[in-house]
């Protein structure tokens, strides 16, 4: 018979090795973070075994008189944070918060805005991903590849010739604001209300560093919590619409219509997160987008095609390169992370096939929250540049990413700053499980 204590020993070396990996890495991935130690903590806790369907002070289950306190806190940190009056924070994904306001705004057959995948959007907006769930049909915007912004005036033309019943705004490759105040107006005229997806970009949002898209037209703001917020695997729903039967159907859609339970130390934990984010935030969004800039800047420099160079490569957390000259963002993808760079293939405008697009997208959010700053990103930039185009070997690169890591291993901008990032917390010494 299987040796079981042997395979819970393999599993835990299995995530003990990735975490001491990371540690010695320079991970690029735009849409992931590291939590703050409190946060960690809560992840651990007892809010994990429990359930709480419903909302607080009107559950289905005992036992959940403190998870009430830590969800109204956790919901009046979110209202606070996105300056708004109405928040959920069951939705257990970015995902799952996206099919929320499908099942809330979107009758089956209905037609929403959105842009192309290959021009950023998320696979939520795809036939096979939550569109398809809903039935929802997207009419495109048209989209400038070289601005990497929507062209104004002809998507203001296919709004009012195709009238969509929803606007949709958001974008999982992401450098520049969307122009909703010039497009408010005709979002009004053919009465379709905008809905963000700021997965990527909800922590600049709630440090006023990005846009605002609750007071710039858009009904619904929706979000991951764990990419430029640094939460934890979560979803959001916000809005400050006051209209009532909105703000019921989004609360409907999260439970029961996504969600049965929502877990609780989640949740706990992005309160934290959340009261970190104000006290925090500001300084640390700041931060990563000068970081952005930075490591677009010395890129370019060294002769990468760096998207939209004239416009100052990005206003966000990411940058892409066109890496068609480097072997496409397959191949470059992969000798990257042979050398402990961890970035992602990714679709650029133009592109057909996501097993091998043309692009690779990078994101400073995670090195920044260890402390990393522009002349670390000018660091980044050569190691990228050895690699990839002065011949040096994966191994040489790998060793010097190690190097210039050690400095950079503690979490910052939170409470309790300076503690591992990468930590593995041991609770049992083998053989006595
Ligand atoms: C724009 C956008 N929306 C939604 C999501 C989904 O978020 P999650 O991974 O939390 O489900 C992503 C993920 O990267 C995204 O980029």
């Amino acid at each position: 018979m299987e040796d079981l204590e042997a395979t819970v020993q393999r599993i835990r070396t299995s995530v003990k090795t990735h975490s001491t990996w990371f540690e010695g890495a320079l991970p690029l991935i735009a849409s992931e973070n590291l939590l703050s130690p409190y946060a960690k903590e809560l992840l651990i806790s007892d809010f994990h075994s429990r359930y709480a369907e419903g909302l607080p002070g009107e559950r289905y289950y005992e036992g959940n008189r403190w998870v009430d306190e830590v969800e109204l806190e956790c919901l009046r940190l979110a209202r606070e944070v996105f300056h708004c009056e109405f928040a959920d924070v069951r939705p257990i994904s970015g995902t799952v918060a996206n099919i929320a306001v499908l099942r809330a705004m979107a009758e089956p057959g209905d037609r929403f805005g959105s842009c192309r995948l290959a021009e950023g959007a998320h696979i939520s907006s795809a036939a096979f991903g939550a569109f398809g769930i809903r039935s929802v049909k997207p009419v495109y915007y048209a989209f400038d590849p070289k601005e990497m912004q929507l062209d104004v005036d002809a998507t203001k033309r296919i709004l009012l010739q195709e009238r969509p019943k929803v606007c949709l705004f958001g974008l999982s490759l992401f450098l520049f604001p969307f122009p909703l105040t010039e497009l408010q107006e005709t979002l009004r005229e053919i009465g379709a209300p905008g809905w963000y997806d700021g997965a990527h970009v909800l922590g600049l949002i709630g440090a006023g560093m990005f846009q605002d898209p609750l007071h710039e037209g858009c009904a619904v703001l929706s979000g991951s919590t764990h990419k430029t917020l640094p939460g934890p695997q979560h979803g959001i729903l916000l809005s400050d619409s006051k209209d009532p039967e909105l703000r019921k159907k989004l609360t409907q859609a999260a439970f029961p219509g996504v969600t049965s339970n929502h877990h609780l130390n989640e949740m706990a934990a992005l309160a934290v997160s959340l009261a970190e984010h104000l006290k925090f935030g500001q300084e640390y969004a700041r931060m990563t987008i000068v970081n952005a800039k930075s490591l677009g800047a010395a890129l370019h420099q060294r002769g990468f095609n760096v998207l939209c160079a004239e416009k100052g490569f990005t206003e966000s957390h990411q940058v892409a390169i066109r890496v068609e000259r480097e072997g496409g963002g397959e191949s470059v993808a992969k000798r990257l992370e042979s050398a402990r760079l961890v970035v992602n293939k990714n679709l650029l405008p133009g592109d057909k096939s996501p097993k091998n697009p043309e692009g690779i997208r990078l994101g400073t959010q995670e090195l920044t929250r260890v402390g990393m700053g522009p002349s670390e990103m000018d660091a980044v930039a050569e190691l990228m540049d050895d690699l990839l185009h002065k011949g040096k070997s994966p191994e040489e690169v790998g060793a010097r990413v190690q190097e210039l890591k050690k400095r950079f291993t503690q979490v910052h901008y939170c409470f309790g700053a300076g503690e591992a990032a990468y930590r593995y917390y041991d609770l049992v010494q083998p053989g006595s499980v």
